[in-house]
């Protein structure tokens, strides 16, 4: 058995799926583009057959991200999966997103439980066979790389999954992916399901990859997976920062970390660059909207922290007493005090390299003039600070309502009144002030009245990144249109009303606010572009 383990990130499929975590076309192709950078082996794009604009999405991945760039014609670039339905509609979506990728794959799914059988299919176990048998052959007679998956494997009868896998091999598939849907097995069981898959079904050879893909509904995920790529699987399914459905997937970095730390347990290596798993997860959080815990392991603010006087003594003695990885093997910079007032353009552009950015003249000048900024209103300039400051500006959705000027008066004494000005897509300035319960509320209500996009704010959080009085204040919002532009989820099979998530960063929180709320609704004005342009697309498409 082979000792390489491929990392089949699903974070724009399964993680997308999470309630408020859509993104646009263009951050999902920043996304898949940094999940190449960092090596990961399958990038699972989407769910084509949702929507037009959800095809459209995974159609340009395949071509940008699943391609070599001209110049270096020979350059690794990774697998691009689409997700379908076992039927021929989703197949042929699925194909027409991903053919243009050098490497293509098609990875379609059927559920194998009694319950879902039964309850959600309405289908007999002979009826899933054949129709396990008809789509794969299908799927592989459009694509060489297809990939089946027994949803809720975790609860199907073993003796009934060796048989449908026996019949996916012989139809063509040639990675089988397990997956404990609902997040209910136990390490052991898993374990020991993979072990019984690889032993008992029918035509099972080296040429197949067994795949796992774990929920995390009781906290077991990552612990099933490893038992699973114990058993002899050797591909992993897995999002950033864990994201998903209800308590999310198995997490990417903690997976291959596990298996970086206790490379002698396991014996077994991925393709990843660890070193940029910080950075990638900060990405994906700006993106999503979805805050990392500070505890989550690997990627959370106090993953590597050392605060308990008896840990800190210990690592001042020798960092091993307590620490098991190294910050900078997962990109994590310790150096705190970086640049101050005084600093220029040069070494802010030396230490945005240092830290992975690369930006051009342009890009260094916005951010030259917000680090300026900055440093008027904070003495000490952090790591954490110019991350802060650099997804603010580039990783932000594109501005199509822009803060042009705020001014709030608020306190005990009077009512609260916000004056926003903001540049709207016409280049125009727009200028409301409308009162509130508080100087958020009112900040709100005069951006609505400008923005005109009726919604409503699902949630509000505030949190300071650095310590002290000046620190920065980063604040995450998320909100649903009125409208009733929805998702159609691949396993439910039901449309769900879209939450769109926003994130902005300031010293001031009044004005970090308003950026995040600018920055979900110019996110949701983007989204509903994007879907009546893929209409009008489908639309053309179909009249020829
Ligand atoms: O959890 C699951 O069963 C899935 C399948 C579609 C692979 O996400
Ligand atoms: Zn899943």
């Amino acid at each position: 058995m082979n000792n390489y383990v491929k990392i089949f990130d699903t974070t724009l499929r399964d993680g997308e799926q999470s309630p408020g975590a859509t993104m646009t076309s263009v951050e999902k192709l920043e996304v898949a583009r940094a999940l190449a950078r960092l090596g990961v082996d399958i990038i699972e794009a989407g769910f084509p057959a949702a929507s037009p604009d959800d095809l459209e999405a995974v159609r340009r991945i395949a071509q940008e991200v699943g391609n070599p760039p001209v110049s270096e014609p020979n350059a690794r670039v990774p697998v691009i999966a689409g997700l379908a339905r076992a039927n021929k509609n989703d197949i042929d979506k699925a194909w027409q997103a991903v053919r243009e990728a050098a490497r293509p794959r098609i990875h379609t799914f059927l559920a194998t439980s009694e319950i879902h059988m039964q309850h959600k299919l309405k289908m007999t176990r002979e009826e899933v066979v054949q129709r396990v048998r008809e789509m794969v052959a299908y799927a592989s007679s459009l694509c060489d790389d297809v990939e089946f998956s027994p949803e809720d494997a975790g609860r199907s009868d073993p003796q009934f999954l060796y048989f449908v896998l026996g019949e996916a091999i012989k139809a063509g598939a040639t990675t089988l992916n397990i997956p404990d849907t609902v997040g209910y097995t136990t390490p052991d069981e898993f374990g020991a399901l993979i072990r019984g898959i690889i032993e008992n079904t029918p035509g099972m050879h080296e040429g197949i990859t067994i795949s796992v893909h774990t929920h995390d509904d009781l906290g077991l995920a990552t612990a099933n997976a490893l038992a699973g790529i114990k058993a002899g699987a050797r591909q992993a399914e897995v999002t950033i920062n864990g994201i998903g459905e209800r308590a999310g997937n198995c997490s990417l970095e903690e997976v291959v970390m596990a298996l970086k730390t206790r490379h002698p347990i396991f014996g077994l290596e991925t393709g990843i660059d660890t070193t940029q798993l910080a950075r990638i997860s900060k990405l994906v959080s700006n993106y999503t909207s979805i805050p990392v815990q500070p505890n989550k392991a690997i990627v959370g603010a106090n993953a590597f922290a050392h605060e308990a006087g008896i840990h800190q003594d210990g690592m001042l003695k020798h960092n091993l007493t307590y620490e098991i990885m190294r910050p900078e093997d997962v990109g994590v910079n310790q150096s705190r005090l970086v640049l101050g007032k005084h600093s220029g353009r040069h070494a802010l552009r030396m230490r945005l390299a240092e830290m992975g950015h690369s930006l051009d003249d342009a890009e260094l000048d916005k951010a030259f003039a917000r680090f300026k900024e900055l440093a008027d209103r904070k003495k000490v300039i952090t790591d954490l600070d110019l991350e802060a400051l650099i997804a603010d500006e580039f990783y932000r959705p594109r501005d199509i309502y822009a803060l042009d000027g705020l001014q709030v008066a608020c306190g005990t004494m009077g009512m609260p009144t916000a004056t926003v000005r903001l540049r709207g897509p016409d280049g125009k300035i727009h200028t409301h002030a409308a009162i509130g319960t508080g100087p958020v509320d009112a900040t709100y209500k005069a951006i609505d009245h400008i923005v005109k996009v009726p919604n409503t704010l699902l949630e509000f959080s505030v949190h300071a990144i650095t310590e002290g009085i000046d620190a920065l204040g980063e604040v995450t919002v998320r909100v649903q249109p009125k409208d009733g532009l929805t998702k159609f989820d691949a396993q439910s099979e039901v449309s769900y009303g879209r939450v769109f998530g926003g994130h902005g960063a300031d010293t001031d929180i009044i004005v970090a606010s308003a950026k995040a709320y600018l920055a979900a609704l110019n996110k949701m004005i983007t989204a509903q572009t994007e879907a009546a342009e893929a209409r009008q697309h489908d639309y053309g498409v179909m009249l020829g």
